[in-house]
């Protein structure tokens, strides 16, 4: 083996090389001071749903019985639809390469990453292209050099920066630590640092680093609409996490991101119910030995009528905001709202099969020539979109080409308003299939952040989708989902000494 000093390689790196799989946690020392729970219920069966039940058969053991309710089709913001021949995502659709907890999954669940296509990007101001990527690395270098100075380099380090703190979860979950509030969960990631990222906007951060006014228009804002469909007045942890996503590497599921949370399901042997939960209430039940044990009851709507059941632990993963979901609490004190402050941001997808008036892109190009494939937008006055792209199925199959802009193909246009036929007519010179998916798709981001929402609602009770507030991703709600079932194992076992632990990248370096 080469010489190599342990303590100065990255934790990145480490878990490259396998440490990953090799790190289960034993749990034989663990006092069984309680009975193991019986009944689980998980509200929602999207991406973080179907995590929390992987997670929660992992920690409770093959005894518990664990049901999701959905009403819908699994995947949530996860979807699909069927246009011609083939499938797209309509919803989140991009994993960067660092998404452990996402590989993870498909791992285990023995699905393939989509295969590649290449891409190329330009910049839309509403009038004009005024950036377009060139399929040679050098000229983009150049180009940005000249334009941007050090900005571009600057950013990727900062970004890097922060996702090489943002991984330390990995291993504290790893060795079963966990979290009560989102506060702490950053906190011991990035310390005070993140806790001020998330309490700053996009904007001031970078530019208290010396970021030019110039590069945020130009280039952090078409990033952040295509995103997060919002400008740079997001906070500057999420805002983060954008940037991390125009990284290079980025994937997707072959057959579309949702067989994740079907597989999932699976694979945690959960029951799906396919109902709408509508409220939740305590309930008291005399146990065998006299003593009164509280149950929470859930009560659903589904196809064959309403019903309820009673739960030990119940996680909620599904928003908890106007629009988003609608469930009474009843009978908790303090009172657990319905809807939570702050709201969800509309970003309509719209799936367009037609051929491209690239005109309408200021471009004199003819459209044989136009081979870019992403049109990311900046702020501007009417500007209607937030970012155009040519889109490839869920499943690329062999020896697929993309077509040539001067075909008509498959178009993807994120916006905040639904597009009129006028607008649609507009972008294209005819097309023949559209769908439009109106997403309340990621929270309204308005820093400074009053107060986030708890991932603790009651005593056994947990709600994952606060860390939304902090960012929302796939991988975010997967790694809610760890916290949630690590702390609801804790709760329930009583073991403190895995929750809210200071100090855990100092103490668990010298385990590595
Ligand atoms: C257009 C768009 C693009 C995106 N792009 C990306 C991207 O490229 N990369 C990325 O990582 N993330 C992306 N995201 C964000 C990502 O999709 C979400 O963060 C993630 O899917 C959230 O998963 P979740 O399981 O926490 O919530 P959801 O997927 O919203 O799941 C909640 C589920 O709960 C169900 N539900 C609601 N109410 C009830 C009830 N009363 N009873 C029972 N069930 C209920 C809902 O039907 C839903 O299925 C994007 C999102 C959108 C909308
Ligand atoms: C194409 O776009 C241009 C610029 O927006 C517009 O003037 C023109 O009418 C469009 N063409 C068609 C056929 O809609
Ligand atoms: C963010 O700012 C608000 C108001 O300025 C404050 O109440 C809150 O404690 C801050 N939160 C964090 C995490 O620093």
């Amino acid at each position: 083996m080469p010489m190599m000093n342990l303590q100065t390689l990255s934790l990145r790196a480490l878990l490259f090389l396998g440490l990953w799989h090799s790190g289960r946690r034993s749990l034989a020392s663990a006092p069984q001071l309680q009975d193991q729970p019986k009944r689980i219920a998980v509200v929602g069966a999207g991406i973080g749903g179907t995590a929390a039940a992987y997670f929660l058969r992992q920690e409770f053991g093959a005894g518990v019985k664990i049901d999701v309710f959905e009403p819908d089709t699994a995947g949530g913001r996860l979807a699909t639809v069927k246009f011609g021949e083939h499938e797209y995502e309509t919803g989140g659709s991009v994993i960067h390469p660092l998404n452990l907890h996402m590989k993870h999954f498909i791992e285990k669940l023995g699905i393939p990453q989509r295969k590649d296509v290449p891409t190329k990007m330009a910049i839309f101001d509403g009038k004009e292209l005024v950036f377009e990527e060139s399929d040679w690395f050098i000229i983009n270098f150049l180009r940005i050099l000249w334009r941007y100075g050090f900005n571009f380099l600057r950013m990727q380090m900062w970004v890097e920066s922060i996702l090489d703190k943002f991984m330390r979860i990995y291993q504290y979950q790893q060795y079963g630590y966990s979290f009560s509030s989102v506060e702490r969960l950053l906190h011991a990631m990035g310390g005070d640092s993140f806790l001020t990222l998330m309490n700053q906007t996009l904007e001031e951060t970078m530019r208290a680093k010396g970021f030019s006014q110039v590069f945020l228009n130009e280039i952090v804002v078409p990033i952040t609409r295509v995103n997060y469909g919002q400008s740079v007045r997001i906070n500057g942890f999420v805002g983060a996490v954008s940037l991390a996503g125009a990284d290079s590497g980025l994937w997707a599921v072959d057959g579309g991101n949702k067989r994740v949370c079907t597989g999932l399901l699976y694979h945690s042997k959960s029951e799906l119910i396919s109902a709408r939960v509508t409220s939740i209430s305590i309930k008291d039940r005399p146990s065998k030995r006299g003593i009164s044990t509280s149950f929470y009851e859930v009560n659903y709507v589904g196809e064959s009528g309403s019903a309820h059941a009673l739960y030990d632990i119940v996680v909620i993963a599904t928003p908890l905001h106007q629009g988003t979901s609608d469930i009474l609490f009843s009978g908790f004190s303090p009172p657990i709202p319905s809807h939570y402050p702050g709201r969800y941001h509309q970003t309509v997808s719209t799936l367009v099969h037609g051929l491209l008036n690239v005109s309408y892109l200021g471009t004199s190009e003819p459209a044989s020539d136009f081979t870019v494939s992403d049109i990311l937008t900046m702020e501007s006055k009417g500007s209607i979109i937030n970012s155009l792209s040519s889109l490839d199925p869920v499943h690329i199959p062999a020896a697929y080409k993309r077509p040539p802009t001067d075909q008509p193909k498959v178009w993807k246009v994120f916006s905040p308003q639904p597009l009129s036929q006028e607008q649609l007519q507009d972008m294209f010179l005819s097309y023949d299939l559209v769908s439009k998916t109106p997403w309340l798709a990621y929270p309204a981001y308005r820093p400074p952040q009053r107060k986030t929402p708890p991932f603790i609602l009651h005593d056994r009770m947990y709600y994952l989708n606060a860390v939304e507030w902090a960012a929302s991703a796939m991988e975010m709600s997967a790694i809610s989902a760890r916290n949630v079932a690590l702390l609801a194992h804790h709760r329930w076992h009583q073991q403190v000494g895995k929750i809210d632990q200071e100090d855990l990248h100092t103490r668990l370096r010298g385990e590595l």
